[in-house]
């Protein structure tokens, strides 16, 4: 009688332990979801293909030169100066497929924050181009030459938003186009220092503009503003969104010399600048202290990169931040007469070959000829804005 009452209480006593326990554990499970917002953002594009997932080609460049050679090393459109030298080391990772096509936009490939997301805000609010800040990288030599094809053509649907950064004055051409030309007073050589100077006015005009997004592009680019505003709109601007074309199929590797002293390297990747790139108000804030008001120039003097790799430095390495891949950014480096005509339209910059590579340009007809456009930007222009008054109202040619 007494031993059976022990093990009852006993019986009991376990049982209320135990399910206790079941109570803690399902806690979690009680708390309300959290809100998608505060996920990381979508990265729908990636995809390792493991193709050659066990190899790791070594390339045993320590230290990469720049300028000519900057292709053979891989370092596509990357601004390393003239002559500069990088001291790093590139190794191969895994093999990545890029899914991402023009086409997958339509087909919804982008994260639909419309559709029923947890904001819906984007009905309500649409993105605007006036909520982007696009900076336009240029230098003084290239004004008349790169900079008034750009005014002339894609810059006129933008001109309130586009911001160009030169490093010498010329009221002439600010007062004839109404152009937003900004002199960063740095210097004109095509060296990383000059670069990161210019990088570093672009990013603290940025942040003055309390515009949404931060979008950076070279004096070679053709802008897609409404590829542009549709691949954003994509996005949450407080979201951390880091968008561009890696310049090489594998991430860089670079000594630690922010966060250490330079004995351990970080691998990350980065985004060509001349193929240009868009990045969030929330990480282009969370970026301040490695990046604004000359830390920028510090930062990149300290792991010695180019502007486009310290921005993905900043990003990938410091604050763990991902590169979303897209390949709807192109610059000169790439062949471009391969990219498909039929989504020329879809992507979001194009580019030219410059004096050494003439014939490196989208192919697109109608509009205007190879020689009345040999870059090809005044017939894109056409195609998307038919109405401009310079464009040809039929189209007398059908060949180049
Ligand atoms: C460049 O120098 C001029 C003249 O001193 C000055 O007005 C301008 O604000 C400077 N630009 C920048 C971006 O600091
Ligand atoms: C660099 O550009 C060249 C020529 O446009 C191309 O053949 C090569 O695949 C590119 N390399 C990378 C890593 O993108």
């Amino acid at each position: 009688m007494h031993i059976a009452s022990v093990g009852v209480s006993k019986f009991c006593f376990l049982f209320s332990l135990a399910f206790c326990g079941l109570l803690l554990l399902l806690i979690p499970a009680f708390q309300p979801p959290a809100l998608q917002v505060d996920l990381p953002q979508p990265r729908p594009q990636i995809r390792p293909t493991h193709a050659g997932s066990s190899h790791q080609t070594r390339v045993p460049a320590v230290s990469v030169l720049a300028g000519a050679t900057d292709t053979a090393t891989g370092l596509n459109g990357s601004s390393l100066g003239q002559g500069e030298t990088m001291e790093m080391e590139v190794t191969g990772g895994d093999n990545y497929r890029l899914v991402d096509s023009p086409k997958s936009i339509d087909r919804g490939a982008f994260p639909a924050w419309k559709a029923g997301g947890p904001l819906g805000s984007t009905s309500h609010d649409p993105l605007e181009l006036k909520d982007i800040f696009i900076a336009v990288k240029t230098t003084k030599k290239y004004h008349k030459s790169r900079l008034e094809l750009l005014i002339h053509t894609w810059v006129s649907q933008a001109k309130e938003h586009t911001f160009m950064f030169t490093d010498g004055e010329d009221n002439e051409l600010r007062m004839r186009t109404g152009a937003n030309i900004i002199n960063t007073n740095c210097s004109a050589a095509h060296t990383r220092q000059a670069l990161c100077c210019k990088m570093s006015v672009e990013y603290d005009k940025f942040i003055e503009s309390q515009k949404k997004w931060f979008c950076h592009v070279d004096d070679d680019n053709y802008v897609i503003l409404p590829s542009l505003l549709r691949m954003l709109s994509s996005y949450h601007h407080s979201q951390d969104v880091y968008l561009g074309r890696p310049s090489l199929d594998h991430p860089i590797e670079a000594s630690e010399r922010v966060k250490s002293d330079g004995s351990v390297s970080v691998k990350f990747w980065f985004a060509t600048g001349g193929a240009g790139f868009c990045i969030s108000r929330g990480l282009a804030l969370k970026m301040s202290p490695w990046a604004s008001l000359g830390n920028f120039i510090s930062t990149a003097e300290k792991i010695r990169l180019p502007d486009d790799c310290t921005i993905g430095y900043i990003i990938e390495a410091l604050l763990e931040v991902s590169l979303t891949h897209t390949h709807l950014f192109h610059s000169h480096l790439e062949n471009l007469q391969k990219l498909p005509t039929d989504s020329l339209l879809e992507q979001v910059t194009l580019s030219y070959g410059g004096f050494e590579n003439r014939r490196n340009v989208v192919s697109i007809v109608g509009g205007f000829s190879l020689v009345e456009d040999p870059t090809r930007f005044k017939t894109v222009h056409c195609h998307l804005y038919p109405i401009t008054d310079w464009c040809p109202k039929i189209k007398p040619r059908h060949k180049n």
